[in-house]
């Protein structure tokens, strides 16, 4: 990546090159370009085995506990570009839009991770390459191998989670099992890449019951150790846990 990064801190938070930006927290003092590259880690950087599709690493020095994630593509258009998006200007790069909205919904006081830095580089012709760094939010794992996921208590709990967001407009578009983290009791909701927020009291809800019904799907098929039965009855006390 070009780390032609010309600092203006006195937007507090971002510095901006012809062809690229980083938006840093301040509280994280040497955030470079560098950063978003797994190799200048070396061996302090792990990919990620657990979720997500193979473009996240666990960066661990002795100041942060961070998670590294390049935006990668799904579906056909992977095929075309895996990690490269058409370019329509730094206000809208995924990564800086994932930053901010982490903020914000920090702000609201939701259990989300700190972002600490996000960068988007403009590479030659319409494209851009965009990358973030969050913190690790520490001994936690995807709700599906959580040693409680048979305790009725923990799918009441990611309910009434979920509904937290949804009670601040947040449409998470991909609230899939792998999104959800459970550390110790608490439940967390990660990966906001393309997530949106709803204008407050519009009449059409439906987003909300879409959320929910790509988490059922997700449950049926990673959580194929429960029984059908308990499972039905563990997301009767999911649904419990919105509804309250
Ligand atoms: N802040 C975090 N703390 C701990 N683990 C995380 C964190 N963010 C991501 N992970 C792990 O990395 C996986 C992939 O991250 P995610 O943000 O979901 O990206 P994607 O699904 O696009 O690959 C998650 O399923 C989770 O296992
Ligand atoms: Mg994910």
């Amino acid at each position: 990546m070009d780390d032609h990064l010309l600092k203006t801190r006195a937007h507090n938070l971002t510095s901006i090159s012809h062809n690229a930006v980083l938006l840093a927290d301040p509280d994280c003092p040497g955030v470079s370009a560098n950063w978003f590259e797994p190799h200048y880690w070396r061996g302090k950087a792990t990919p990620v085995t657990a979720g997500g599709r193979g473009g996240a690493w666990f960066i661990t020095t002795e100041a942060n506990e961070m998670v590294l994630r390049h935006y990668l593509r799904g579906g056909m258009m992977a095929r075309f570009s895996e990690r490269r998006y058409v370019f329509t200007g730094f206000q809208r790069a995924r990564s800086l839009a994932e930053f901010k909205m982490l903020q914000t919904l920090r702000e609201k006081g939701l259990p989300v991770p700190r972002a600490i830095a996000a960068y988007a580089v403009k590479c030659r012709g319409l494209w851009y390459e965009a990358a973030i760094l969050v913190e690790r939010i520490s001994a936690a794992e995807p709700f599906p191998e959580s040693p409680n996921l048979d305790q009725a208590a923990l799918w009441q709990e990611i309910g009434r989670i979920i509904r937290g967001f949804h009670n601040e407009g947040l449409d998470h578009v991909d609230l899939n099992c792998d999104n959800i983290l459970v550390a110790q009791d608490q439940v967390y909701l990660i990966d906001f890449d393309r997530c949106r927020f709803r204008i407050e009291g519009s009449v059409d809800a439906s987003w909300k019951q879409s959320n929910l019904d790509r988490l059922r799907r997700s449950v049926e098929k990673r959580c194929v150790c429960i029984p059908d039965k308990r499972r039905e009855q563990l997301w009767q006390h999911l649904l419990h846990g919105y509804c309250l």
